[in-house]
């Protein structure tokens, strides 16, 4: 059993229900916030393994809304992926604050999230501004979640279109990993969450990369030393940095042109799993780097080959590419209004706080459209 901990609380690898008893043991309600994916494929062996009895639950979105037809298929359809994604908002905060005052939720409570990225960054944000804040735990559910988004404290939703522009840094009562929760993901979400490995061994971590590149597949042998490492180097960055104000930039890698791409393609009702997004947008920073530092074609290819092995080319047709250019302007990133870039000096190793010219931005998609 492995704790990995942090300055005020600790991230659980694997079967830890005994270290998850006694961190609950405490709290006078306990309400667990789910969607309707997770809560198929993983409530039931969460409570059986937890064995606390009494559970609330709030499940988002809801029986009575639009994506009711996925929500019966009990499939993790691309549909209610997007679908998932589109209900982090505030909207559906008021829907939580709503239930959890029906259940009387206070300060003495806990809320865990049982879920993906969408469920742990919105179900923290409940938890951390209802009645002014009170404790959660996050118990991510996807790949993405698990070596990414439950690691650092961001917590938050969409606004008016743009990803995760209301939120706040926050940390949870604890973390807990618990890879059997992988096993019923979509090979999508799989892929997804790969994406934020990759990152990861790009920006810090060399021989993780070397590692990288003599995979041909995923599946969850190959996975599961990866998860560990990645959180590792995830823990390392926002330690130095919990606040955003410097090193932590790093971890942008991919995300200032992948968050625009993300953006647009949900804007526009096309289906982009986050960490495909990313995997698009590190495609482009990478050729962002090789101009910024002159590094040689062969560079280049040499990355272009590991992800081909595992990320899907998408259409980025005139449209996409404009709303792109838009939503670059107003990533909360930027600084004066100006897009801020971290570029590779070379394989696990970055710069952050870095001005690209627009033109530069234009030619990095032209590079993705035709050399992907
Ligand atoms: N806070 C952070 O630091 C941070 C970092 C990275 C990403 N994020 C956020 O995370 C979100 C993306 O996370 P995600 O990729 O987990 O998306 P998600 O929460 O939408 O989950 C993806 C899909 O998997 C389904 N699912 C969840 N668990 C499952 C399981 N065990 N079996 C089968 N299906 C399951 C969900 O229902 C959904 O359809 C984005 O909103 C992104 O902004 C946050
Ligand atoms: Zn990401």
């Amino acid at each position: 059993m492995k704790n990995i901990r942090l300055k005020d609380h600790s991230i659980y690898l694997y079967d830890q229900w005994n270290n998850f008893r006694d961190l609950t043991e405490k709290y006078d309600k306990i309400i667990v916030l789910m969607d309707p994916n997770s809560k198929i494929y993983c409530y039931d062996e969460f409570k059986m393994k937890t064995e606390i009895k009494g559970l609330d639950t709030i499940v988002v979105p809801d029986k009575d809304n639009r994506c009711r037809s996925d929500v019966e298929g009990g499939a993790s359809s691309g549909i209610l992926r997007n679908c998932l994604e589109q209900y982090k908002n505030l909207e559906t905060c008021k829907f939580i604050y709503e239930r959890l005052t029906e259940l009387g939720a206070d300060r003495h409570s806990l809320l865990i999230n049982l879920g993906g990225g969408v469920i742990c960054d919105m179900g923290g944000f409940c938890a951390s501004t209802f009645m002014r804040g009170f404790d959660f735990i996050q118990f991510p559910t996807t790949l993405l979640a698990q070596v990414d988004g439950s690691v650092g404290g961001k917590l938050g939703v969409n606004f008016n279109g743009y990803k995760n522009l209301i939120g706040i840094f926050n940390n949870p009562v604890g973390v807990f990993i618990y890879d059997q929760f992988l096993v019923s993901l979509p090979e999508v979400e799989l892929r997804s969450g790969f994406a934020e490995i990759v990152k990861h061994a790009l920006i810090l971590n060399y021989n993780l990369w070397e590692q990288i590149k003599t995979m041909d597949k995923l599946n969850m042998d190959i996975l599961l030393p990866l998860i560990e490492k990645s959180i590792v180097i995830k823990k390392q960055i926002v330690q130095t940095d919990p606040g955003e104000t410097g090193k932590r930039k790093i971890l942008n890698f991919g995300h200032t042109l992948g968050h625009a791409l993300e953006t647009a393609f949900i804007n526009n009702n096309k289906s982009i799993a986050h960490g495909e997004a990313i995997a698009a947008g590190m495609i482009m920073e990478c050729y962002l780097s090789m101009a910024y530092y002159n590094h040689s074609p062969e560079w280049m290819d040499d990355i272009l080959i590991t992800f081909r092995k595992f990320f899907p080319k998408f259409e980025i047709d005139e449209d996409i590419e404009s709303e792109m250019l838009e939503n670059i302007k107003m990533d909360k990133k930027n600084r004066k209004r100006k897009p801020n870039f971290t570029l590779m000096i070379d394989i696990g190793n970055v710069e952050y706080d870095l001005e690209v010219s627009e033109t530069q931005i234009v030619k990095s998609i032209d590079y993705y459209r035709s050399n992907y």
